[in-house]
Parts: structure tokens; sequence; C-alpha cells
């Protein structure tokens, strides 16, 4: 049977995660949907941001939808519960399309996707600050075989889209660790002759990105650097309440909204679920429900195009209201056993 591990997590994880969670369920009606904890909250709760659990549920799930979490950057020892779940549970590519949306504030012609590296680089978790204050390192590690595998990645996807892969990285000056990565992606290319390989450095690509999106298809890079470009790209098609990513490793995917858990606007209702919705059409696409990730795309496109858009993109809808319209959009074409696709109401 297939099993959904939701986790909500904190601030408007849990506005935007339970409608959209509602709505997956009615396209898997077979599946489990297990709802976990973790985030500050559940540290508060139980002191630990990711409680066994958690974790446990997720090494059992075909699918994690995962909301946002709170970090607090002064608590000693604490580590973010989903750094940790991308790294135990392996999910090394970090997927992040781009694309261009219905939206007055989106850029057209825009098509292209991040392929980050998830599991390493300077997200390795190994820092050091001297006994008096005065110094800090944190270390960047690349290994071969996480970047082979992240090529791999990368040229395999990019042959069912443009057939273009753009490496990223900065080896003129850091020459041992993006000397090793961008050397690793080349020598992976020789086995797609038919894709087509260039290179940037990181600092270049953030002004190509910005200057001309539409010329990029697969960009693949490191960990960090990934992260910034992807929130640079977001801002051609609307921003971060519209970014969806996957988190992907050899079978199971942990999928997410690209922003935070915002908490200057939770508890508002205001929170654009449209990242969501959009995390929700990839993990349909990686459980094999191909039909109803195309139409829960076309009914969040539909939404939007009708200006039915939470205040972040200019409009005055709640949070619920553009899910339900969604959900209502889905009816006309979605039939049930008992007809219905409900999405919660303001109430
Ligand atoms: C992201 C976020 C995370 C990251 C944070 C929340 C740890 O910024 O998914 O882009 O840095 O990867
Ligand atoms: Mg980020």
């Amino acid at each position: 049977m297939t099993r959904v591990v939701v986790i909500p997590g904190d601030g408007i994880g849990r506005e935007v995660v339970p409608p959209v969670a509602e709505i997956l369920q009615v396209f898997l009606p077979d599946a489990k949907f297990i709802q976990a904890e973790a985030g500050f909250g559940a540290y508060e709760r139980s002191g630990t941001p990711l409680p066994e659990t958690t974790l446990a549920a997720c090494q059992e799930a075909d699918a994690i939808l995962f909301g946002a979490v709170t970090t607090p950057p002064d608590l000693p020892g604490y580590r973010s519960p989903i750094l940790r779940l991308r790294r135990d549970l392996d999910l090394f590519a970090n997927l992040r399309p781009i694309r261009s949306l219905p939206l007055p504030t989106s850029r057209s012609g825009v098509d292209l996707l991040i392929v980050r590296e998830n599991t390493e680089g300077l997200y390795s978790g190994i820092e050091e600050t001297s006994a008096d204050g005065e110094r800090a390192t944190t270390l960047r590690v690349i290994t071969g075989a996480a970047s082979r595998r992240i090529a791999h990645a990368a040229f395999r996807l990019a042959r069912q889209r443009r057939s273009h892969v753009t490496v990223v990285h900065k080896a003129n000056i850091l020459r041992a660790t993006d000397g090793l990565f961008r050397r690793a992606v080349r020598a992976v290319a020789g086995d797609y002759p038919d894709v087509a390989l260039d290179e940037l450095l990181v600092d270049t690509a953030a002004l190509r990105l910005v200057r001309e999106p539409e010329a990029f298809d697969v960009l693949v890079t490191t960990n960090l650097f990934g992260d910034i470009l992807s929130d640079l790209a977001a801002a051609h098609i609307g921003g971060l309440g519209v970014a969806a990513s996957a988190n992907v490793g050899e079978r199971r995917g942990l999928f997410e909204p690209v922003h935070g858990s915002a908490p200057d606007i939770a508890g508002q209702r205001i929170a654009n679920p449209t990242a969501t919705l959009l995390a929700g059409v990839l993990l349909l696409r990686h459980l094999g429900a191909d039909e109803a990730a195309v139409r829960l795309e076309r009914a969040v496109a539909a939404t939007l195009a009708a200006g039915i858009q939470t205040p972040d993109l200019g409009g005055t809808a709640s949070t619920t209201a553009v899910c339900a319209a969604v959900s209502a959009v889905l009816e006309k074409t979605f039939t049930r056993s008992d007809g219905s696709v409900s999405c919660g109401s303001d109430a």
C-alpha cells in the first residue's frame, strides 16, 4: 500500500499543508496518509525537532508532504529537521522547477529546473568556533560519489526536457571542492552525448538568471548555491509563495514548498498555498499518478488565472479560499464515489 506521511511543521506550514493533503487524498483514495510532527513546535512539546516516530514513519513512506519549520539560529545543538530528513533518508537530489504561471507578476517563457545537491557541501553541519569566539569555520564537503550521483540525475532529467545542462560552480576560487564537482559533472556528461553541457561561475549564473532566465533548461549545482539561486529564480514566477520542490532519493521523495514557516504572517490565513499545491503535483508524479498531477497543475493555474490569489500575489483570497477554488475546478472534472472534493473552510 502506498504510504504518504504528512508533516505540517511550524508557522504557515500548519495552514498550507492540511488543505493540500486533503486534495491529495482525493486523488489517492487507496493510499494511507499518516500525520507526523517535526519542527520547533515538536521540540517544545517533546524535546526533539524530529521525533523518532516521525523519522520511522518517513523511512516507511513512499512520499512525504512537508510544510515548513522554524529553526532558531541561537539554540545550541539544534539541527533543522528538514536537513536531517534530507540526509538520513538520503534524498540526494533537490529538484526545483521554475515555470511561468498565469500571474501578472510572473514573467512568461521561463521553464527551468534547478538540480541542487542535497546532502553535503556547506550543509555538512561540521562547524567549529574557537574558544575566544573570534574564529569560526564551516567545512564544505564535496565527494566525487555525490557529485556524480547528482550529475546523473541532472542529465537524466534533461533528457525529458530540452537536453541542456548548465553546471554552476566557483571552481576558480574553491579549487578543491568545486574543482572536484565540476570534473565529476563533466566526466558524467560522457554518458549522455545527446545532452549539451555548458558551465557558468555562480556569480555569472546569478546575473544571467536575472537577465535571461529563458536561456536555461537544467542547472546542476552544489547545495548552498542551489539554495540561493532557487530563491532568485522564484522571483521570476511570482515569488516564494509559488515555488515548489522535490527532494528525491532512489525510491522515496519528500515534497515541500521552497518557502519557510513565515512566522510574521502565520495565523492570518493569508499564506499562499500554491507552492504546496505544486509540491503536491510533484508528489503525485513521483507516485506515478501522472494524470492526477496534470489535473491538479491545471486546476492551480486556472485558479490563479481567475484572479483567486493571496495577498502576496496582489489578491485578497485566503489560504482556504484558494484551495477551495482549486477543489471546485477539480470537481468539474473529477468524480469520486461520494462525488465530493472538499478543502475546509474559513469558518
Ligand atoms: C530551502 C530552505 C532550507 C535550506 C532551510 C529551511 C534549511 O532554505 O529549502 O531552500 O537551506 O535548504
Ligand atoms: Mg532556501
